[in-house]
């Protein structure tokens, strides 16, 4: 073999294996980069996940409680959209009729109706503990009473009203 013949070998080995180095580096950088970037989740997996851990299920009235129950919740989502509920009015009737009346006037849910069997009988617990229940919420023998009807955008003032005007209206 002649001289320039092991030279450029010399060299060209030194080529090739600085080649491999940078390969071999470039590799090990890669999966290095790889391994910190989150994973993506499978959209699938996640919907799975949403179902897993959804709520069981949702209140039950019975089955004619469940129309206007859910008509009383459909108007409750209606009016909170509005930040002060009903223009804010004191007039009881307004928004007893637009609420309360969901289930109090059908007595869904064990709700008492305006009569002396429903809310006739309760005036006994006197009008401040009435109040009370209705704005804070109140879970008896007959069912749950969702706190301000379900509509936290009423003032305690509005619920005040409301009740007294119930009140003053059993027939
Ligand atoms: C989702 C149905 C529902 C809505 C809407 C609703 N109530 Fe009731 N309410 C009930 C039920 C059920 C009870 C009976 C709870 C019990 O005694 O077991 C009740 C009870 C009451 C009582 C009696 C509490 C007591 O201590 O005996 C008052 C007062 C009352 N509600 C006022 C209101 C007012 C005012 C509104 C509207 C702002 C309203 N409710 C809206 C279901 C409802």
């Amino acid at each position: 073999m002649r001289n320039y013949d092991l030279d450029f070998l010399k060299n060209f080995s030194l080529v090739i294996g600085f080649l491999s180095a940078v390969t071999v580096g470039l590799i090990l950088f890669a999966s290095y980069l790889h391994g910190s970037l989150p994973g993506e989740v499978d959209p699938r997996a996640a919907k799975r996940l949403q179902a897993r851990i959804a709520p069981v299920g949702a209140v039950y009235a019975g089955a004619t409680g469940a129309a206007s129950q859910a008509a009383a919740v459909a108007a409750t989502a209606a009016a909170a959209v509005s930040q002060v509920a009903y223009g804010g009015t004191l007039d009881g009737a307004v928004i007893y009729n637009n609420l309360c009346a969901g289930c109090h006037t059908s007595g869904a849910g064990g709700a008492p109706k305006l009569d002396a069997a429903g809310m006739g009988a309760r005036i006994s617990k006197g009008a401040d503990l009435l109040h009370r229940h209705a704005i804070e919420g109140y879970i008896g023998a007959a069912g749950v009473m969702p706190a301000k009807g379900g509509n936290p955008a009423l003032t305690d003032e509005q619920v005040i009203a409301t009740v007294d005007w119930m009140l003053g209206n059993i027939q």
